[in-house]
């Protein structure tokens, strides 16, 4: 997007404003003036209409019927309200699948995914990409000048349900072509991948197949390329709407609505196409699809992981240039995870608050109205199925009241002093060739991001293409594929680095460097790794750090150095081999650390780059965006916070009580 756009059109001084998701079509007529109404009385702004509802706008090829949405933008409008409008191809008709049926994406086991929910689609079906953007000028054309319509949704969570790898006939002909732009000769092709190995080699590029239902697994290459194709159709399908919309809707900015911790697609690349990113925020499901231990997950049930909100929304804003929304806050219970407990109440005013902290600025709420029928009757809205209030009606209200409190137009996040590199390919190639049943880079980062966070430090998730100039500290958990720009950029900024085991392990081809890992960052630190060892959780392997032990987790390597070691590991086998090691500008972890072992670590690195942090709390987060400064209990206990005398306090007052949250300046 230009930067006039940006800056014009999009925020001008930041509002941080509230919103909510509306089914016009599932509600009686007689209902949407009085729901419209209620909405603004609530303090809300926004309403984001339309993307499920395609096979009403348009119940038979080229036949339009937009009198419901017509009426509903009108409704909307004419209250007060702006209205999202989404282009609605995650739904696709069935009068569409049943003339293109090959529209239909295909699972790894090679069977074809039916009509009859959402998102059956194939991103490499030319078919499908051309209706979804034919619809997508339809809805632009009709609302682009619609003074009520102020802003674009793309299609809906790219990635949920796992539909972002299809198998399909369509996506092997895409992926040969792929292959054929990155490779250029078959040649070319057979060295990366190593065809040699096991007499895999291809003559054509029209040999070629899809990693799946193989009887061993794929060359890691092989694997890691359709992973890096199939993020790239993702971009395309969503660069191709955009574009087209774009032409129609008089600079309204363009969003795509992403999902929590799916890592699928490189979110960054993507969110180049968007005027601003926006995510959808789900935390009672995230923490029991989470991996933490039982007890840790039972101690959070109802509050929910306090950083994995924090983390997707530092993440998302980043992915959005720096403005970012949640266009789907939970409310209350939903019904798609294993599990559906209830968030304690106060927990949506705290996510709405915590987001704002972390520079969201628009925090939109899913849904209005708890649905009588159809798949989602468990999930909570701010409305009853019969429209009396439900506790988060009330928690948006007091929110809503509470943002008057704030001086007018509020400032951006401020920019942190720790940077956490997250590279999406790095990603997909842990999963290429994971070596350890339990390895996730997600877990990793995440990790670091919580044992920061605990200590009150803010923290900037970054790419390796951002710029890094003005960080203290950059953290990079464990890029795998080696980036040599990213070195030079390293070596270059003024900051302290850490990188983590695994980092620079493999070429952008997926092989071992010439000069062992960490290859290119080898020029940050004298470092080769000779061997790497998974290790099972039931391990007793020690890592030896100022005198404490920690327990050694899941990976351990054996490096050669000439550095400084700072940690060592106490074990039957190589006893006293480095853990940790560093000069004066980059240190090297030769385990993944975590637990007891990250945090001594975190404290470490923090007191070397001279970050300030405060003592480690598990219930209270600190932070700050522009001149606002936040605190937050997620704890059951009353938490007392000391502020400077000439604070003035905004909200909240610094007794702190479980699930409040403290605001001033
Ligand atoms: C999201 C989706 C919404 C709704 C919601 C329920 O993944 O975008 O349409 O299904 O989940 O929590």
């Amino acid at each position: 997007m230009s930067c006039v756009l940006r800056e014009a059109y999009l925020f001008g001084g930041v509002m941080l404003e509230l919103g909510v998701c509306y089914y016009p079509e599932q509600w009686p007529e007689h209902m949407w003036e009085a729901d419209a109404q209620r909405m603004v009385d609530l303090g809300l702004t926004w309403v984001r209409v339309g993307e499920f509802a395609w096979s009403i706008v348009e119940k038979q090829e080229g036949k339009f019927d937009w009198g419901l949405l017509d009426r509903a933008v009108e409704i909307l409008g004419r209250a007060g309200l702006k209205v999202v409008m989404c282009t609605p191809s995650a739904a696709p008709p069935k009068w569409l699948i049943d003339k293109h049926p090959e529209i239909l994406p295909v699972d790894a086991e090679g069977r074809v995914r039916k009509f009859g929910a959402r998102r059956h689609y194939c991103f490499s079906s030319d078919i499908y990409r051309e209706h979804a953007v034919r619809i997508a000028a339809e809805y632009a054309k009709r609302y682009g000048k619609n003074p009520h319509v102020q802003a674009w949704q793309i299609d809906n969570e790219y990635g949920d349900h796992d539909t972002i790898h299809s198998y399909s006939e369509a996506a092997k002909t895409a992926f040969r072509r792929w292959l054929k732009a990155r490779y250029k000769t078959i040649d070319a092709l057979n060295a990366a991948w190593g065809t040699v190995f096991w007499s895999m080699s291809y003559n054509r590029f029209k040999q070629i197949e899809l990693p799946n239902n193989l009887v061993e697994e794929p060359s890691p290459t092989h694997l890691l390329d359709y992973q890096r194709f199939a993020s790239d159709e993702v971009i395309k399908f969503n660069k191709a709407q955009v574009e087209t919309v774009r032409k129609f809707v008089s600079g309204r900015p363009i969003t795509h609505n992403f999902m929590g911790h799916n890592t699928d697609f490189d979110h960054f690349e993507l969110g180049k196409d968007l005027d601003f990113a926006s995510w959808d925020s789900y935390p009672m499901g995230a923490l029991i699809h989470g991996k933490m231990d039982s007890a840790e997950k039972a101690r959070l049930l109802r509050t929910g992981l306090p950083d994995q909100p924090a983390f997707n929304n530092d993440l998302y804003r980043q992915a959005g240039q720096g403005r970012a929304w949640i266009m789907e806050q939970q409310p209350g219970p939903v019904n798609w995870a294993a599990h559906n407990q209830s968030p304690h109440d106060g927990m949506v005013r705290l996510w709405t608050w915590l987001a704002f902290a972390h520079g969201i600025d628009v925090v939109c709420y899913f849904r209005w109205r708890q649905s009588k029928f159809a798949q989602e009757q468990f999930h909570s809205g701010l409305l009853l199925p019969n429209d009396r209030e439900d506790q988060a009606f009330h928690e948006v209200a007091q929110v809503a009241q509470e943002l008057k409190k704030l001086p007018a137009g509020v400032g951006d996040r401020t920019p942190a002093k720790v940077a956490l590199v997250l590279d999406y390919a790095s990603r997909w190639a842990a999963l290429s060739l994971p070596q350890g049943a339990d390895y996730s880079s997600s877990r990793n980062i995440m990790n670091w991001y919580a044992a920061l966070s605990a200590r009150s430090v803010d923290v900037d998730i970054v790419g390796p293409h951002n710029d890094l100039s003005g960080y203290d500290l950059v953290v990079v958990p464990d890029m795998i594929i080696e980036d040599a720009a990213l070195v030079e950029k390293l070596q270059a900024s003024d900051a302290k680095i850490y990188l983590g085991a695994r980092t620079g392990s493999k070429t952008r081809d997926m092989h071992i460097p010439d000069k062992l890992p960490p290859g290119e960052f080898g020029r940050l630190i004298n470092v080769q790794v000779r061997r790497v060892e998974s290790l099972p959780e039931y391990n007793n392997d020690e890592i030896q750090l100022d005198g404490a032990s920690y327990p050694l987790g899941n990976w351990r390597e054996c490096i050669n150095t000439n550095e400084v070691v700072l940690a060592h590991i106490k074990s039957s086998h190589r006893d006293q081999s480095p853990a940790l090691v560093g000069n004066e500008k980059c240190w090297y972890g030769a385990v993944n650390f975590n637990g007891e072992a990250l945090n001594a670590v975190v404290e470490k690195l923090l007191e070397w780059s001279m970050v300030p942090y405060r003592e480690a709390s598990s219930d209270l987060r600190v932070t700050q965006r522009g001149n606002l400064n936040f605190a937050f209990n997620f704890g059951e206990e009353n938490i007392t916070f000391n502020l400077a005398e000439h604070a003035e306090i905004l909200v909240g007052a610094t007794d702190i009580a479980p699930r409040d949250v403290l605001i001033w300046r």
